[in-house]
């Protein structure tokens, strides 16, 4: 950012936001928020209309009946997460999370003198843990497994046949899963996902509206939890707080307009065709990516054969490509070196096909087929 500042033409490949008009019901909706009488708190669990449009949106697009009283509207679904470890953890215990993964959860834990304990994935589990794994990682104090689906940085998911499988291994420890689903909505393959609300009502579900809607400044997201869970959490809801933001909660009803949705779904068409173009030039630049990432918007990929460690490699195609990418170890330690994470989302396809031109200069390749147009 501070290179653009200088007005050097960086190529953003390593943010995490989308970048999209808002769609007019939801710039619409925002505006008349400003202008009728939204200064106030709202109420600490949310607004009762939003609530219910998520719970009927779970209905519509999931085939899942959810009761409204179990959904918490919160500040981002980085206020869910740090309210989700509060909850369930006490000084000392251990929380379950995938290496690589997204790296804000593991300071969640820590914020709560609690061990963020990480299971190595791989390629051939694509980048998800298994039930076994999960098993020989469970030891005494072990409260929960939080993944998520599509991850972040590999974009893998996990079906619904997966979701249970982890589910009856963590209920049997008596512990809780936690599945963070902010980026379903981008799931490129046929069908989409099923969410793991639909897996069972003990599973704690946490999505957003800063991906698939494309609000990440907005800061609002939303967890659903057993309605045993409400009590404490509205407790610490007020306490920490009072309440999500006012104005971003009217705006996020219209996001659940028939209109709304079908812009926010025809996007996934833009970020498919960039995914297809991507993965095979990132390819034959020669970066190992196994399998065309399912979800999300990042591309997890290795280094091996192109440079010794991801920092220096990352600041090499910065300095000399004015392409930004994100190291491998921003996102743990299991083989964080031999990866980085490239992300499809800021930029449009014909800046995406000037990075991969780029980058083949610097890395002293030819420039692939579908990059020279
Ligand atoms: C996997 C994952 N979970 C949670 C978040 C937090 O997002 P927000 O607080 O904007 O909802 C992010 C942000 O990039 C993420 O990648």
């Amino acid at each position: 950012m501070a290179r653009q500042a200088r007005g050097q033409d960086i190529i953003r490949m390593e943010v995490g936001e989308p970048v999209f008009e808002l769609p007019p019901r939801v710039a619409e909706a925002a505006r008349s928020a400003v202008d009728g009488d939204h200064k106030g708190y709202t109420s600490s669990l949310g607004i009762p209309p939003l609530r219910q449009a998520i719970a009927d949106f779970y209905r519509h697009r999931y085939a899942v009946d959810l009761d409204p009283e179990r959904v918490v509207v919160t500040t981002g679904s980085s206020a869910a997460l740090g309210m989700v470890c509060d909850l369930l953890l006490n000084p000392g215990d251990r929380l379950l999370l995938t290496d690589p993964g997204y790296p804000c959860n593991a300071n969640f834990v820590r914020r709560c003198d609690a061990l963020p304990a990480r299971i190595p994935v791989d390629a051939e589990n694509h980048y998800q843990p298994t039930p076994s794994a999960v098993a020989s990682h469970w030891q005494q104090g072990t409260r929960a497994l939080l993944v998520a689906s599509p991850s972040n940085p590999t974009g893998d998911v996990l079906d619904a046949a997966a979701i249970t499988g982890l589910n009856e291994c963590v209920r049997a420890r008596d512990g809780w899963l936690i599945v963070d689903e902010i980026y379903h909505g981008l799931c490129y393959t046929d069908g989409g996902l099923s969410t793991a609300l639909a897996c069972g009502e003990d599973i704690i579900v946490i999505n957003s509206f800063s991906k698939y809607f494309a609000m990440p400044g907005w800061r609002l997201g939303w967890m659903v939890l057993p309605e045993t869970a409400i009590p404490p959490v509205r407790l610490m809801t007020q306490n920490f707080f009072i309440s999500p933001p006012a104005i971003a909660q009217h705006a996020a009803l219209a996001a659940f307009h028939p209109e709304s949705l079908a812009e926010f779904d025809a996007r996934r068409e833009t970020l498919r065709q960039r995914r297809d173009f991507l993965v095979p030039a990132l390819r034959e630049l020669g970066f190992t990516i196994s399998h065309f990432p399912p979800g999300a918007f990042y591309v997890y990929a290795g280094i091996d054969g192109l440079a010794d460690d991801c920092e220096d490699l990352c600041w090499q195609l910065l300095d000399q490509a004015g392409v930004s990418v994100t190291p491998g170890t921003d996102f743990g330690n299991h083989r964080a070196h031999r990866h980085v994470r490239f992300s499809y989302t800021a930029e449009p396809l014909p800046r995406l096909k000037e990075a991969v031109r780029r980058l083949a200069g610097v890395l002293g390749k030819p420039i692939p087929t579908d990059a020279r147009t």
